[in-house]
């Protein structure tokens, strides 16, 4: 038995049970050094950072360290190594950009999420489209799909116009505009639907004025192409007529189609709608 535990060589506290004292041993090394350290940590530890709370705020510590400002930094590194490549992209046109593989490679990436935050709640992920939100990733385009007609599409935003004629036109020649344009995809032609189009009935319809004389669309007049068989709002019988009855954004008529996509120029930065424009036209469709 080493000394620590011969309780006749140790001084005891003075309680005693049984014929067991209690020896007042100081706690082993180890575990001394183990708790100083402990709080010389704990001391450094409150210099350094913010810890102790005080009524509105905590002592800030003198490195003033905080999560927002490690944040900040992080963004800065961000911005640090994206700073080269914004200001090529400046001064470069969408068409040079896609011409180089690295910079259209970074353009795409930054892109993606751009256009999760400003574009993907109305046209939906990767450009897919949604009802009554045209679809980008196809090669059907109202508006054109060369990168600088995107360019101007997101900038200064888009309402395509396309009168009601539910009241232009009598029951019978809207029936047989709405069966030319329903034949037009599947083949069909409807020869008196087809006066009607062409502006030679009695009635006020000049769809060939907008749609084009073969009715494949004038990018020009937003007028869609209505003879391939994609439909921006709806190719069925019930939907074309709807289309042709009420028109697209005829501020006269209560049930018109709505179609305004929306200008981007002010929220947006130039090098922010260029690197949109380019990723757009990728999607697959770009002319
Ligand atoms: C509020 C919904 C909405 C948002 C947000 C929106 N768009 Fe649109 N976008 C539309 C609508 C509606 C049209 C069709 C306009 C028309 O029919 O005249 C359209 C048309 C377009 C076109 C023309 C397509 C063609 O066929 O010519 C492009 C390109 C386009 N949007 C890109 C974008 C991009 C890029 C963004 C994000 C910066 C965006 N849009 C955000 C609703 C939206
Ligand atoms: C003033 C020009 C104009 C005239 C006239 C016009 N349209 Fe349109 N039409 C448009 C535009 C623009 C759109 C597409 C609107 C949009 O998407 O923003 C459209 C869309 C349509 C659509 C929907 C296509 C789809 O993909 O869903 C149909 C169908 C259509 N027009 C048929 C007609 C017919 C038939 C006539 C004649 C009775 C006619 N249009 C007259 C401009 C016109």
């Amino acid at each position: 038995m080493s000394d620590k535990h011969d309780p006749y060589k140790v001084k005891d506290t003075g309680h005693e049970w049984d014929g067991i004292k209690e020896l007042d041993n100081p706690p082993p090394r180890w575990w001394m050094i183990g708790m100083h350290i402990s709080w010389i940590t704990a001391v450094i530890y409150c210099i350094l950072f913010p810890s102790i709370p005080l009524v509105n705020r905590s002592t800030e510590g003198l490195l003033a360290w905080t999560q927002v400002k490690k944040l900040e930094k992080e963004f800065a590194e961000v911005e640090a190594m994206r700073a080269p490549y914004d200001e090529k992209l400046l001064a470069m046109s969408p068409e040079d950009i896609m011409k180089n593989a690295e910079l259209s490679n970074f353009v795409q990436g930054s892109a993606r999420v751009l256009f999760g935050d400003n574009c993907a709640p109305c046209h939906g992920a990767g450009g897919a489209g949604g009802p009554d939100f045209p679809v980008l990733a196809d090669d059907e385009w109202l508006y054109g799909g060369a990168v600088e007609t995107i360019v101007e599409t997101i900038a200064d935003g888009r309402e395509g116009m396309m009168p009601a004629h539910g009241t232009l036109l009598t029951k019978e020649e809207l029936d047989d505009v709405v069966n030319y344009v329903v034949g037009l995809s599947q083949g069909k032609l409807h020869e008196k639907g087809r006066v009607v189009f062409m502006g030679e009935s009695p009635g006020e319809a000049v769809c060939f004025g907008c749609h084009g004389e073969d009715a494949k669309g004038m990018p020009d007049m937003g007028a869609p192409n209505l003879a391939d068989g994609i439909w921006r709002f709806s190719g069925t019988e019930e939907g074309i007529r709807h289309t042709i009855t009420h028109g697209v954004n005829d501020g006269e008529d209560d049930m018109t189609r709505k179609a305004i996509m929306p200008a981007f120029a002010e929220k947006l930065s130039e090098t922010q709608i260029k690197k949109l424009a380019v990723l757009v036209h990728q999607f697959g469709g770009g002319q």
